[in-house]
């Protein structure tokens, strides 16, 4: 068990079963996208120790880009505007699959596929490490799932709570009292 803040968690998904199953998503990417040199877009800050390692396990020629997602009022009528920092690569006409840590109601998947889909990309695809779906209120599931979880707090391997717990290799859930 391990303390962040003034949370208790307890060992949920091991360093080993989370290394097999990224393996697995690359050899279906990998076979999936051969000759199309896909674009991984991997949202900061959760998801760079899944992209790191569902890099490692890509066997065809690809690229990735990192990106984050801003929300800041504008001056306009509509109020929230949401823009995405970082994306230095023209992606029209390329094969997108945007890489998250986790997808929990989906906002933040939705808002970047929208971003992104301006720019005219050949495709857009989903790869979610975790996907909590009794939290998800989007309208299509991510394309591609590491581990579906039940609606539960987990930190490690590159998610947080409150910033701690990123550099952790396994992840953990809030233990229950
Ligand atoms: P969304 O609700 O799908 O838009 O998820 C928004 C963001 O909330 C994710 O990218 C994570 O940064 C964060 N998040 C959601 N669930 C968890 C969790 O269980 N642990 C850590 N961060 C989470
Ligand atoms: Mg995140």
């Amino acid at each position: 068990m391990i303390t962040l803040h003034d949370k208790v968690f307890e060992p949920f998904i091991l360093e080993d079963e989370i290394l097999d199953r990224i393996g697995t998503i690359g050899t279906s990417l990998s076979a999936e996208y051969a000759g199309k040199n896909p674009l991984f877009i991997a949202v900061l800050n959760g998801s760079f120790m899944v992209a790191s390692d569902l890099m490692k396990s890509m066997s065809i020629p690809c690229e990735i880009s990192f990106v984050k997602v801003s929300s800041y009022h504008g001056t306009s009528s509509t109020g929230r505007v949401d823009e995405l920092i970082g994306l230095n690569t023209d992606i029209k006409a390329r094969h997108i699959i945007l890489l998250e840590d986790i997808v929990d109601t989906g906002v933040t998947v939705d808002k970047v596929v929208k971003l992104l889909s301006v720019a005219e990309p050949a495709s857009v695809k989903t790869c979610t490490l975790l996907f909590k779906p009794d939290a998800f209120k989007g309208k299509k599931s991510p394309d591609y799932i590491g581990f579906t979880v039940p609606e539960l707090f987990v930190v490690g391997y590159g998610l947080d709570y409150d910033e701690l717990g990123r550099n952790l290799r396994d992840i953990y859930k809030l233990k229950e009292d």
